[in-house]
């Protein structure tokens, strides 16, 4: 396994290989790996000839302090993909990423949207950075002014920003991203449609713990009680997603509230966030469960904030 830092020798590796007629899965990450990423490196490497996974915390997706409290482990982090059969750890500074942004401070001050308009419908480019030598995507409105991205929209147009470029240093012909976060899924499909790059996108079912809460790097903050609490969440959502077709979202929002309550009376350190039932690929709300619909609910454990997908069936 190879261990990359720049754009250049990431490229001259990918190069040789396709000239070998191999073909090459992505796995972008913020390292800190969990199961949920084996998950997304087992099946890259059932798939390709090679695994290239990306290891870089993006701070355009985040504000300055969870940016600088995100957890890193990139030891272990190379543990696990020697293990999982990775070819090539892609490990580079925010300088090699964004070249054209002078400082951490410019970055940040990009999420204030100061530079430039959102269409509704269609992703656009924004020349920003020394000489407009970089191009910052901006994210549909149709699909980012709802669940998570109402209230900070720039996340998803980091996100974005982070994978377009991902993609074009590598060139993956395959590229996975776990189902949990469906919002951002959705987005990165219709960002590789826009594209036209012919990367297919992968998406790796949710991988949960015996309690059935999905697995993430922030579920190690919480203490035995408050992961019960996140199990009882769990509980919750299944029984809104399942057996339910045909019946009508917002008396099964009520069930689930109630039953919130219920642990509150218990325990007053949850607070639910928001609860959406959409359509996967529009991310439009719907009244009524379909047998596609998805259920997302994004929720509060003292002060930790956690999210759950579940999908109707
Ligand atoms: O899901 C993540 O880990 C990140 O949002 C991603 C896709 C690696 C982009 O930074």
């Amino acid at each position: 396994m190879e261990v990359i830092d720049t754009v250049a020798r990431l490229r001259e590796w990918v190069d040789g290989r396709r000239a070998d007629g191999e073909s090459v899965g992505l796995v972008p990450t913020m390292g800190c790996l969990h199961d949920g990423h084996v998950g997304l490196l087992d099946r890259a490497r059932g798939e390709n000839d090679c695994v290239v996974m990306s290891v870089f915390v993006n701070p355009l997706q985040f504000r300055r302090g969870a940016y600088e409290s995100y957890p890193r482990r990139l030891e272990d982090d190379l543990e696990i993909a020697r293990l999982g059969g990775v070819d090539v750890v892609f490990v580079p500074s925010v300088e090699e990423v964004y070249p054209a942004l002078g400082s951490l401070e410019e970055i940040f001050d990009l999420q204030d949207g100061s530079s430039g308009e959102r269409d509704s419908d269609v992703f656009t480019v924004d020349c920003v950075g020394v000489d407009g030598g970089m191009e910052y995507v901006r994210v549909p409105g149709r699909l980012v002014m709802k669940m998570d991205g109402v209230d900070h929209p720039w996340h998803f147009d980091g996100v974005a920003t982070v994978v377009r470029l991902l993609f074009e240093m590598v060139g993956p012909g395959r590229a996975y991203f776990g189902q949990k976060d469906i919002q951002q899924v959705a987005i990165l499909e219709a960002m590789n449609r826009w594209l036209k790059m012919g990367i297919e996108l992968v998406e790796v079912q949710v991988v949960r713990a015996d309690d059935g809460v999905s697995l993430s790097s922030r579920l190690m903050l919480l203490d035995d009680d408050q992961r019960a609490i996140a199990a009882a969440v769990v509980g919750l959502l299944e029984c809104f997603a399942q057996d339910t077709t045909g019946q009508r979202v917002d008396g099964l929002v009520a069930k689930l509230m109630a039953g919130v309550d219920e642990i509150q009376t218990h325990r007053n350190m949850l607070k639910i966030d928001s609860i959406d039932c959409v359509d996967p690929v529009s991310l439009e709300r719907l009244d009524v469960m379909t047998e596609s619909a998805v259920v997302y609910i994004a929720y509060i454990i003292n002060g930790i904030r956690l999210a759950e997908t579940c999908w109707c069936g």
